[in-house]
């Protein structure tokens, strides 16, 4: 059987989507590229790959007969703000060079579209599948340009390329870096080490997110979709839970009854969330594959502080 590449294997979806496919299709079926950091689990096959250079990405589909790329590596909407020329040169250029590289192998790919492919005359409750998209961020740029370039090859050739617009993702195992939606992350760290967090989003700021566990499955089971089933391919909307500061902090406080919050809105990500949508209409990702979230707000919120409380416990070697 043919391999599976993940780029951007050591990022936050990557680290979670890896083990989650090693773990379906054995270990031997699937190459984790990085780019910075090398894994540091050696029992899978890892490539060192800078997408943008088309020859590193062609040697690696070719020796390791690539049949299905998991295309991650990108930067994210706050990092892209920063450095825009980057964002496009990185989010644009690898992806144009795998999806050549799709081409000429004759690869399915997955793609990682975004809420921050809206923008801010999107409706933003309820936004649809199909719906006005211009976004005012670099990130959004590439996201809605991404989505436009894989359905041009599907469209002109046949190239198996399918993507899922996810809205902010919260987990225990990488942190993210350099979203606006982070801070439903962050938020976890402060409240198990400190008690408290300042957030640096407004407590009213509605967006839609969802648990990891929820994402990775999301994107296999988008794959392993039957092809005839699909009138979209790219860029399906799904979400799990639409939620703000506030109501992720009282969620905590159910755990952790004296968490306190408090906010110092960093007005460049307050901007980009507040051109992103409030709630997706995700029905026709349930409709046309079946999708269906396991994790709400509360469920996320328990499995969280579980797990990242038991990353962040002191091993017992370390105790004096
Ligand atoms: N989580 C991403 C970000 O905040 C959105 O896709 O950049």
């Amino acid at each position: 059987m043919r391999k599976i590449l993940v780029t951007g294997a050591q990022g936050q979806i990557g680290s979670e989507l890896v083990p989650a496919l090693r773990e379906r299709h054995g270990a031997g079926s699937v190459v984790a590229s990085y780019h910075r950091t090398k894994p540091s689990d050696e029992d899978g096959l890892v490539e060192h790959l800078d997408c943008t250079d088309p020859e590193q990405l062609e040697d690696v589909v070719r020796r390791h007969d690539i049949g299905v790329i998991y295309h991650l590596a990108a930067l994210l909407s706050a990092v892209a703000e920063e450095k825009p020329q980057a964002a496009w040169d990185i989010n644009m250029g690898s992806l144009f060079n795998v999806l050549e590289v799709a081409r000429r192998h004759d690869c399915a790919l997955f793609f990682p579209s975004s809420i921050g492919a809206f923008g801010p005359n999107t409706p933003k409750l309820k936004t649809p599948q199909d719906t006005i998209q211009r976004p005012n961020t670099m990130y959004g740029v590439t996201k809605v340009s991404g989505e436009l370039l894989c359905d041009y090859y599907v469209a002109r050739y046949d190239l198996d390329a399918r993507g899922l617009r996810f809205p902010g993702l919260i987990s225990y195992v990488a942190e993210p870096g350099g979203g606006t939606t982070d801070y439903a992350v962050d938020i976890f760290y402060h409240a198990i080490r400190h008690g408290r967090y300042t957030c640096f989003l407004r407590p009213d700021t509605r967006l839609d997110m969802m648990y990891m566990p929820d994402a990775v499955r999301a994107a296999y089971e988008l794959m392993d979709a039957a092809p005839n089933v699909l009138r979209h391919r790219n860029a399906f909307n799904v979400t799990a839970m639409s939620i703000t500061p506030e109501e992720l902090a009282a969620s905590i406080r159910d755990h952790i009854p004296d968490f306190v919050i408090d906010y110092a809105v960093d007005p460049v990500r307050q901007a980009i969330a507040d051109s992103w949508p409030q709630s997706m209409d995700d029905s026709e990702a349930r409709a046309q594959w079946g999708w269906s979230p396991q994790f709400g707000l509360g469920g996320m919120t328990a499995d969280m502080l579980e797990k990242l409380g038991r990353k962040l416990a002191p091993r017992t070697e370390d105790a004096p």
